[in-house]
């Protein structure tokens, strides 16, 4: 029986018609011309796009586009909430099909059913995810076509959160987050920087589009993945461990190597929890991210990643911090006594995953950062913490490796050492990437 269109669907498909880059119409976005160069990848991908409450659901319009520009077909179920910040006919019109919106539509149901909605995609992206989203999917709600719909895909999710940095540090969506990435969620974002309601600013913004769709594009390309189905744990960035409310222990790590690895592991097809320190360098798209601040919150954070096939410890952990953290502000003494300032070891973040065999990965390997003795140090250390590789790199102030591009490691195993070239710190990732998945493939 021919089904009877809404007129609203019919706009629908006209908007489409004119928006669509492969209809003809060139468009011209972030200064590409993409007529004609679909990749051959998005060939046929089916992206279901759920659209949740938030403010950042205006930009799930230009994500739409985007994923459209590059090839890839997208379906959208949007939230009741999503509805007041954006329309189902403005989505409909950029997807160039129906929105669905309702579980316990006759007529959705009739269609095409969400077991099938679900079932029918290569990818499911949520954007944007807002905190009672994140928290329905965590607890396995099923109550609304979203929640239905999640529940039931067997397709990979990408969550794109977004909500007021008030609630992502909010200990619930720090629990739910965990659970997710357990579950095999992956999240592209939140990225810090000023907010849409209220130029707040603090972590909690939505990833842009473009960060999106690189998420999506890292999933689903078919190149070579070669640690796809392997979860990878990195640590990255300094610690920073408190003596009193304003000042803290720290250390000159930017991050940069170890953020490099965990998107050089993404791109790899691995699912990566990147445990981070205080940086500035922006959380790599595609990684789930958890923040951290000092060693032992690290430390927690590792332990709750776990299991991972791969432990990549490249956080410069702080080796003490204060022995007793101040609750005010120290104060200068009239007499000038300086006060005294107690340390106490850090735990060894590396040290307690290696040798442990219930909780060891299959490769743990961790970094020797030194400024002498560079390889009796690393092999101190591969003994001493139960690595199976060291990347000693030598940071002293002349090699500029601290916060500087490039990098130059000697990997430091039972089989030897192996000196690698000064390049970058991203092509130390790829290298390193490529021996972990070799090494792994031949286990
Ligand atoms: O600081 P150290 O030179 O001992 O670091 C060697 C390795 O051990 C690095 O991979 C570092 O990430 C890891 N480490 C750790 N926890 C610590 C100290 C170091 O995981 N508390």
């Amino acid at each position: 029986m021919a089904k009877q269109k809404k007129p609203s669907l019919n706009l629908a498909e006209a908007a489409s018609a004119i928006m669509d880059p492969v209809g003809g119409i060139e468009l011209d976005t972030d200064g590409l011309r993409h007529r004609g160069t679909r990749s051959a990848m998005a060939e046929q991908k089916t992206i279901l796009l759920v659209i949740s409450g938030g403010i950042a659901a205006y930009k799930a319009l230009d994500l739409v586009r985007r994923l459209r520009e590059r090839g890839f077909a997208v379906k959208a179920v949007m939230t009741k909430a999503a509805e007041a910040f954006v329309t189902p006919l403005s989505v409909g019109a950029i997807t160039g099909g129906r929105v669905h919106t309702d579980l316990l539509s006759r007529e959705d149901e009739a269609d095409i059913g969400h077991i099938r909605l679900a079932r029918g995609a290569d990818l499911v992206v949520i954007a944007p995810a807002t905190a009672d989203l994140l928290a329905r999917m965590a607890g396995g709600h099923a109550d609304d076509l979203a929640t239905a719909v999640l529940l039931a895909t067997n397709a990979p999710v990408l969550a794109a959160p977004a909500m007021n940095p008030a609630m992502w540090a909010h200990p619930a969506t720090r629990r739910n987050v965990a659970q997710l990435a357990k579950d095999g969620v992956r999240f592209v974002g939140r990225n810090a920087g000023e907010r849409a309601e209220s130029g707040e600013a603090g972590p909690g913004r939505m990833a842009e589009p473009l960060e999106i769709v690189a998420a999506v594009e890292a999933i689903l390309s078919p190149a070579a993945r070669p640690l796809s189905g392997r979860h990878v744990v990195v640590t990255s960035g300094p610690t920073h461990e408190p003596i009193d409310p304003v000042r803290y222990i720290a250390n000159r790590s930017s991050g940069k190597q170890g953020h490099a690895i965990a998107a050089a592991a993404a791109a790899a097809g691995a699912r990566v929890t990147l445990v981070s320190g205080p940086v500035s360098v922006p959380d790599p798209a595609g990684v789930t991210v958890v923040h951290v601040e000092t060693a032992r919150e690290m430390l927690a954070a590792v332990a709750a990643a776990l299991p991972a096939d791969v432990a990549i410890m490249a956080a410069a952990v702080a080796d003490w911090r204060a022995a007793e953290e101040q609750a005010s502000k120290i104060k200068k003494q009239p007499s000038g006594a300086v006060p005294p300032l107690a340390l106490v070891e850090n735990p060894d973040i590396l040290a307690t995953v290696g040798p442990d065999p219930a909780r060891r990965p299959a490769l743990g390997v961790g970094f020797a950062a030194e400024t002498a003795n560079l390889l009796k140090n690393a092999e101190t250390k591969l003994a001493a913490k139960g690595a199976d590789w060291i990347l000693a790199n030598d940071v002293s102030p002349a090699t500029g490796v601290m916060g500087g591009d490039d990098n130059t490691i000697h990997l430091v195993s039972r089989a030897g050492v192996e000196d690698w070239p000064t390049m970058t710190k991203q092509a130390v990732a790829e290298r390193l990437v490529a021996r972990i998945a070799a090494t792994l493939a031949e286990r």
